[in-house]
């Protein structure tokens, strides 16, 4: 079952962001994760299997684009569709809001989850992101 993700699995979500290794010391998770649920363009997904958290996604859009960040699956629950259907229910979720295109980011550490992503039909567009923090 794939819902927004109740309060009683934010910890869990957090947890699960840093065992798959997608947490990064410049980012706080707890603080991404409120703002995605708090903001009015952006959510998180859970896959919840009783009361269990399974996998997360988070998307938004910025007016322009969906983007989605912390797709993530229990390393126990991998590889049995739980992936493709958190990326499936991101694209519902944008197409409701309007979006014409879902967009990610991959880090370049993480090449070979490029497969995954293959397969579910996204394509790797040749742009550089650039960004910078905000103080
Ligand atoms: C990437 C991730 C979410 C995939 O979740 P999953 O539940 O294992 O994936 P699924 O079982 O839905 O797999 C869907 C398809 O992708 C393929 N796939 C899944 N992981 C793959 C990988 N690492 N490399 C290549 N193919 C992969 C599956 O074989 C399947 O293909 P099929 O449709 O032909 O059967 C999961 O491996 C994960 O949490 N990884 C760590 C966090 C991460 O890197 N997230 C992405 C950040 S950009």
């Amino acid at each position: 079952m794939i819902v927004e993700l109740p309060p009683t699995l934010y910890d869990d979500a957090v947890a699960l962001w840093h065992a798959v290794g997608l947490t990064r010391p410049w980012n706080d998770p707890m603080t991404d994760l409120l703002r995605a649920v708090e903001g009015p363009s952006s959510t998180v997904l859970a896959m919840v299997a009783d009361d269990v958290l399974v996998g997360t996604a988070m998307v938004g859009t910025d007016g322009h684009r969906a983007w989605m960040y912390y797709v993530a699956v229990d390393p126990a629950a991998q590889g049995a569709g739980h992936g493709r259907a958190l990326v499936h229910a991101c694209e519902d979720w944008a197409r409701a809001h309007g979006a014409p295109k879902v967009m990610l980011m991959v880090r370049t550490t993480n090449a070979a989850v490029l497969s995954f992503y293959a397969s579910l039909g996204y394509e790797v567009n040749e742009v550089a992101t650039l960004g910078k923090f905000l103080s």
